[in-house]
């Protein structure tokens, strides 16, 4: 196990500010993470469980623990001529899963290829992109209790799943630590080309569709418009897309005709935080060091040197643009710490 103080976090999250925490564990199995509960009650201490820190803003040095996992390793439960159940160890990285799922044939994570993050956090955070959404895939999900230890697997529908949402953000947030994922995946070919361009990015590609030309072209769209972390710090999506009743939209829609949305159930639709930001002439601004980046609306980047002050003034004015603007309140996905 990994225990150290003082320990900079600018590798462990991917806004690139230089802060640190007190403390910084890792663990590399469910054994030592149950002794490290069992012997320090974090009930009464300031601690934090981060994957890669992916959907993270630090404001400043972090005066508690801050524990991430280290457990590895993919394992087929259970197996037949159209299925795999697929269990996965949380600090697994979510992108080497999708690309072994591809791999093997196994259908159903594509869609989520290249989302930054790692296994524990994708059943935290109900992750999704083109139209597919973890929750579709996970069985179970492996945990155990901040308080005692003690092991409890959870089925996929106690997680109360909804979209970027789950049990572990709500009511139980910061009680289970995830320490891995089932999933269940096809062996028969089903693909989800609905949303966006996808179907028209394969169409022009003119090849095949199988598996890995879909991963392909995720990647390809995906790289096109979001910001590489490595080069320029960010978060990925900063807001969530607001769900608003439907009698809004209609009202929206009929000043804006153009308005893009996606349907939710009959009485609620999503609309696209970052069609609303674009609208408002936020794309590539700048407030400082932090911007808008100029191919995603939604994603805001760390242009050099930022704090996480500057990125929350800047979303700040950004919310507050779009509720002058649309009258929706949007809200950040990313946790602020
Ligand atoms: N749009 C604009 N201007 C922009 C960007 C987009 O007008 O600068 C419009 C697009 O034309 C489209 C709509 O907004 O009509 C939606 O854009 P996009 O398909 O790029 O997706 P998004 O709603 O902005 C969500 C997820 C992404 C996920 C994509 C694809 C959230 C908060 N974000 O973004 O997830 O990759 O859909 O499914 O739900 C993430 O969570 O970090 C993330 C990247």
């Amino acid at each position: 196990m990994k225990n150290l103080e003082n320990y900079s976090l600018l590798a462990h999250h991917t806004f690139g500010m230089d802060v640190k925490t007190a403390r910084f564990i890792e663990y590399v199995s469910e054994i030592e993470l149950k002794d490290f509960l069992c012997a320090h009650s974090l009930e009464n201490q300031l601690w934090l469980h981060i994957g890669s820190g992916s959907n993270l803003l630090f404001t400043g040095n972090y005066a508690g623990i801050i524990l991430h996992s280290g457990i590895k390793g993919t394992e087929v439960l259970t197996e037949n001529e159209k299925e795999v159940i697929v269990r996965v160890g949380a600090g697994e990285v979510w992108d080497d899963f999708v690309a072994l799922a591809v791999d093997n044939g196994w259908y159903g994570a594509e869609n989520l290829s290249l989302i930054p993050g790692e296994v524990g956090a994708s059943a935290v955070q109900n992750i999704g992109a083109y139209g597919v959404e973890v929750k579709d895939l996970i069985v179970q999900v492996e945990t155990l209790e901040v308080a005692t230890g003690r092991k409890r697997i959870f089925e996929r529908d106690e997680c109360q799943y909804a979209y970027r949402e789950s049990i572990f953000k709500k009511s139980l947030k910061g009680k289970y630590i995830v320490t891995a994922v089932v999933y269940r995946l096809s062996k028969l070919p089903m693909f989800r080309l609905e949303y966006g361009n996808v179907k028209a990015e394969l169409e022009k590609c003119g090849c095949e569709l199988t598996l890995k030309q879909v991963r392909k072209v995720i990647v390809a769209i995906r790289e096109a418009k979001l910001p590489d972390p490595k080069v320029q710090g960010n978060a990925g999506s900063f807001f969530m897309n607001p769900i608003v009743p439907r009698k809004q939209y209609e009202e929206l829609r009929k000043i804006y005709p153009e308005i893009p949305h996606y349907e939710v159930d009959t009485d609620r639709v999503k609309i696209p935080a970052a069609w609303m930001i674009d609208q408002c002439g936020w794309k590539g601004k700048k407030i400082g060091r932090a911007g808008v980046h100029d191919k995603q609306a939604l994603v805001l980047v760390n242009c050099g040197g930022a704090t996480g002050q500057e990125v929350i003034t800047l979303s700040e004015e950004i919310q507050k643009s779009v509720k002058e603007r649309f009258g929706i309140q949007i809200f950040p996905e990313v946790n602020f710490i």
